[in-house]
């Protein structure tokens, strides 16, 4: 029965996202191109998967020591882990041409911030928000991504917040974020699909016109949300669910 549900849930996987597939498949058979690894990030365009796996190892990556295995961090863009990059290029790419621009940037799950130095290096005009149930991680972790040329462009907000707790999150965001509209919204905190749906709820009167909004490290996140948010366009890539509202170019 469970065995049936779950070979159910990655044949679904497997055809909302075939083309993401068949490149995971090629790479675990005829391995990862490690060519770009070589390479300086200023080699590729920015906010190629080239150029946010590299941002990455430069603020980390799996290099530092962090408080907790199951909350690593710094794993994402690689082909050799999550292989998120791919999907993160392919869902910014319309954000781009505004790069210089005032966006908003919200990452949920900060950790040992890695993401945020990320995010401000591609985004250097943006708000870039960060929040965390502790902070600590990151207090101990930003001397050291400051001597690897973090937050040199843009600086990011800090707040804490536990998603968790949906009265407090509703109004620490509502203080924050004030009249301002979320371009971007990254979801990579305590992955659990309750989390994941309050923090959904919570962020959505908070969303810009257009938006995109991803979800990490969770398989069921769109059979739960996308069926009861169909007026949103709803993308599944394995662990990674994105929902957006298009871009006008
Ligand atoms: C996978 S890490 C985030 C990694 C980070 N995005 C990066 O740059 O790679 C998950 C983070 O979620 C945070 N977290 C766990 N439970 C949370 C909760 N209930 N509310 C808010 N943050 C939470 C943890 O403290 C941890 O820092």
């Amino acid at each position: 029965m469970i065995l049936n549900q779950l070979l159910k849930r990655r044949l679904r996987m497997w055809r909302r996202a075939p083309a993401y597939f068949v490149g995971k498949f090629h790479d675990r058979v005829f391995g990862v191109d490690e060519s770009w690894l070589s390479k300086p990030r200023e080699a590729f365009p920015v906010g190629s998967w080239q150029w946010l796996a590299l941002t990455e190892t430069t603020y980390g990556g799996f290099n530092i020591g962090v408080a907790s295995k199951a909350n690593r961090g710094g794993d994402r863009m690689s082909p050799f882990f999550h292989r998120y990059g791919v999907i993160y290029e392919e869902f910014l790419e319309s954000l781009l041409p505004r790069r210089e621009q005032s966006l908003t940037l919200v990452e949920v799950g900060i950790l040992n911030g890695s993401g945020l130095a990320i995010w401000c290096d591609l985004f250097p005009n943006a708000r870039v928000i960060g929040f965390d149930i502790d902070l600590r991680n990151f207090a101990a972790n930003r001397a050291e991504l400051e001597a690897a040329g973090a937050f040199s462009a843009n600086r990011p907000e800090l707040y804490e917040f536990d998603q968790l707790d949906l009265g407090r999150s509703a109004l620490i965001l509502k203080n924050v974020l004030g009249g301002t509209k979320v371009d971007v919204a990254i979801d990579d905190g305590c992955h659990s699909i309750e989390s994941i749906k309050t923090t959904f709820e919570n962020f959505m009167p908070h969303m810009a016109e257009r938006f995109v909004y991803f979800i990490e490290d969770n398989f069921d996140t769109y059979d739960v949300l996308a069926p009861v948010n169909r007026h949103l366009r709803w993308f599944q890539r394995g662990e990674m669910t994105v929902s957006t509202r298009p871009f006008r170019p």
